[in-house]
């Protein structure tokens, strides 16, 4: 496929989700595994955060090769002990292994109120979001503490190295027949997805998210794709480290997984995410009016006047709701770039060229 000439392509919701869905059953997926895969990644293009969306492919693609990725692979209990799981992700895919542990999660939370579910070794759980959505669609809350298992890349508060990684934390609030409120980031200042697309399109960073190896702050995104490699720093100085520092050992440590260091440091293409969940039955609360007070207080907060070059206030969760409303509309934009990467990972999994034809044409 020749893409020199393509500018950005606009892709149907659906046509992504079955070209996706097609990669992955070709490379060896069940139908139900390329489904849960496609939805995951096609939602998180569609919430805006293409940085975890189809463009993780070819990774993925290069992580089966390297035989780390393992498909068809299901979440394992290591110990129940009722409103605590353990559960082992066996390297199969996150989008598979944490559905099944959330799924049981959810189960047990409904049960007993509440649940902790434990999920290490899995591959890489992408958009955290996602599973406190899924807690959400069943009417729970949650929090989510996630490490990036051997793959460091930012700089501990008062440190000139990368040792830990971009450790995601998330929460949500589920509302009847509403959207649920859904707070979900990478610890470090920015995702290093986005140093990547700055390094791509040869542009700079904004100051205060980057250091190079010696340790002085820099703009230039090159720091984090060609050595001598600096790091990204942790959002919010000291109070960002310190929860990137409780991910990593609520995320690695305490699921039974592994936290970042000398021994468990990876230079194959997985990304192994270690996640610790908490999941609640918000009605297990004397708080019949939790819902009611939560909307009071969103009232209140978007009352306030708006700051300059700002058209509204938004609160956790409505950025990606916004863009979801759009694209569904427009169809979710890829760049080409991208987008060969992503031909080039059919073409690995056996799709046919007829096939893949096939997708190319339904193209906007
Ligand atoms: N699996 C992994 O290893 C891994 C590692 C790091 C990050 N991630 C994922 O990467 C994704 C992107 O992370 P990020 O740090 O770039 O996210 P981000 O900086 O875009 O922040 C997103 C969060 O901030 C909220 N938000 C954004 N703008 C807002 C506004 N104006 N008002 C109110 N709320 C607002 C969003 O609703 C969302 O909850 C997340 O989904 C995260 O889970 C995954």
């Amino acid at each position: 496929m020749n893409t020199e000439n393509m500018s950005e392509a606009r892709i149907p919701r659906h046509t992504l989700h079955a070209y996706v869905s097609a990669i992955w059953t070709h490379a060896g997926s069940t139908p139900r595994e390329a489904q849960l895969v496609a939805d995951h990644l096609v939602m998180a293009n569609m919430s805006g955060h293409d940085s975890h969306g189809v463009g993780m492919i070819p990774r993925y693609m290069a992580s089966l090769g390297d035989g780390e990725l393992k498909l068809n692979t299901h979440a394992g209990i290591v110990r129940d002990a009722g409103a605590v799981l353990t559960i082992d992700g066996k390297k199969g895919f996150g989008q598979v292994v944490a559905y099944e542990a959330m799924e049981r999660g959810i189960e047990r939370a409904k049960k007993l109120g509440v649940c902790a579910v434990g999920l290490r070794n899995a591959h890489h759980i992408g958009r955290i979001g996602h599973w406190a959505e899924q807690c959400a669609a069943a009417g729970l809350v949650s929090f989510h503490f996630v490490n990036v298992a051997g793959d460091p890349l930012v700089a501990p508060f008062g440190g000139i190295d990368r040792r830990f990684g971009t450790n995601p934390f998330c929460a949500a609030f589920p509302r009847d027949g509403r959207e649920p409120l859904v707070l979900d980031f990478a610890t470090s200042g920015i995702a290093y997805g986005k140093t990547r697309v700055a390094y791509n399109k040869g542009v700079k960073v904004e100051p205060g998210y980057l250091i190079d190896h010696a340790g002085v702050p820099t703009v230039e995104p090159k720091v984090m794709h060609e050595a001598p490699f600096g790091s990204l720093t942790a959002m919010g100085a000291h109070k960002g480290y310190g929860l990137a520092a409780m991910c990593e050992i609520f995320g690695g440590a305490l699921s039974g997984g592994y936290t970042t260091h000398e021994s468990t440091l990876d230079t194959t293409n997985a990304i192994i995410n270690c996640m610790t969940s908490v999941i609640v039955d918000p009605k297990a609360f004397d708080a019949p009016d939790a819902e009611a007070e939560a909307d009071a207080f969103v009232e209140w907060v978007k009352a306030s006047p708006l700051a300059a070059n700002t058209d509204r206030i938004m609160v956790p969760g409505e950025p990606e709701r916004v863009r979801r409303a759009e694209l569904e509309v427009k169809g979710v934009p890829i760049d080409p770039t991208t987008w060969q990467q992503i031909h080039d990972a059919a073409v690995t999994a056996g799709m046919p060229a007829a096939e893949i034809d096939g997708y190319m044409k339904a193209l906007r």
